[in-house]
């Protein structure tokens, strides 16, 4: 008898569009995800977390005005061992809106989504998001304990099932945020299509969810305290996650998010292109740390 195994695709979606107005005067003329988080563009911690759950297609959403700098950031992805592709989202029209722009580069396989302002650190991350990830016909999405519920996409659990899901509630049920990252089966653009637009005029992730949780089923994995995320709205938010980035990268000597590193541990690329990556950076310890890699080998 042989043992038969499905293969299947799960693609990435990087939601990097919105205006960022909570940044101003910083957001006016560059996309909040481009700005620097410590010593790397913010996308890059989002992008690692893709690539942590062995997404290799990815599609980046943003704005007509910011696209052509993600392009000369990130071009096609070739560097990172990567398939980029871009699409824009004129208005900030709502999370959800990304299955209605991504639905041929969906071509129904299942997904993931990351808006591109979320960074998630923790011991084990890697072995969680690739798990998931490899997960055929399951929805998950990922709650953390928060301060200031009021803030997020609220989950009540009871015996590690969600029981309900409410966007920014004046009355939490509980501290656990949703955070912006969301696996999907591939039912996700036809369930995206029946969504219609919140008093807000957003297309709201929440209701792309609660039509999960409704009629099918809805995982959540809920980060201990162990696990640091962030998403970084504010001048306050940005430099939290800078001072964080900073303090474990200097006290490691490892970095966070790297994407070349990511890859090159995966086989993606190999020692000729990070070292050419590396040489790209010559002057700098981004670039030292990457020929560390290589040197450092065994
Ligand atoms: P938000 O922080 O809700 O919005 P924003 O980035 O426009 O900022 P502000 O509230 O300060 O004006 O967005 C969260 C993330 O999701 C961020 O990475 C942008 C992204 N996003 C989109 O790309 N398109 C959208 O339609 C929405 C609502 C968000």
């Amino acid at each position: 008898m042989s043992l038969k195994t499905t293969t299947f695709k799960r693609k990435g979606i990087l939601l990097a569009g919105g205006s960022g107005t909570r940044l101003y005067p910083n957001t006016i003329a560059v996309s909040k995800q481009l700005i620097p988080v410590y010593d790397k563009p913010l996308i890059y911690y989002p992008l690692s977390v893709l690539m942590l759950a062995n997404i290799r297609d990815v599609l980046l959403i943003s704005t007509q005005k910011d696209l052509k700098n993600f392009q000369n950031l990130l071009g096609d992805g070739e560097n990172f061992g990567l398939s980029i592709s871009y699409a824009i989202q004129d208005r900030p029209e709502g999370i959800a809106q990304a299955f209605l722009i991504g639905e041929k580069f969906i071509d129904n396989n299942q997904s993931a989504l990351i808006l591109g302002d979320n960074i998630f650190y923790g011991s084990g991350l890697e072995n969680i998001l690739s798990t998931t990830s490899a997960q055929h016909n399951e929805s998950t999405i990922f709650g953390y304990p928060v301060e200031n519920p009021r803030r997020f996409g609220v989950a009540s659990i009871e015996k590690g099932k969600v029981i309900s899901i409410v966007e920014k509630p004046e009355f939490p049920l509980s501290n656990i945020a949703v955070t912006g990252l969301y696996f999907f089966d591939k039912d996700v653009c036809s369930r995206a299509k029946q969504i219609t637009p919140s008093n807000r005029g957003e297309l709201e992730i929440t209701d792309l969810n609660l039509s999960y949780l409704k009629n099918s089923n809805l995982n959540i994995h809920l980060f201990g305290r162990g696990f640091a995320w962030f998403d970084t709205g504010t001048p306050e938010d940005l430099v939290d996650a800078s001072v964080f980035i900073k303090t474990i990268e200097k006290r490691q000597g490892l970095k966070i998010c790297c994407p070349e590193e990511i890859a090159w541990n995966k086989g993606w690329i190999d020692d000729n292109k990070l070292f050419r990556l590396a040489k790209n950076f010559q002057n700098n310890s981004y670039g030292q740390y990457l020929e560390k890699l290589l040197k450092e080998k065994h």
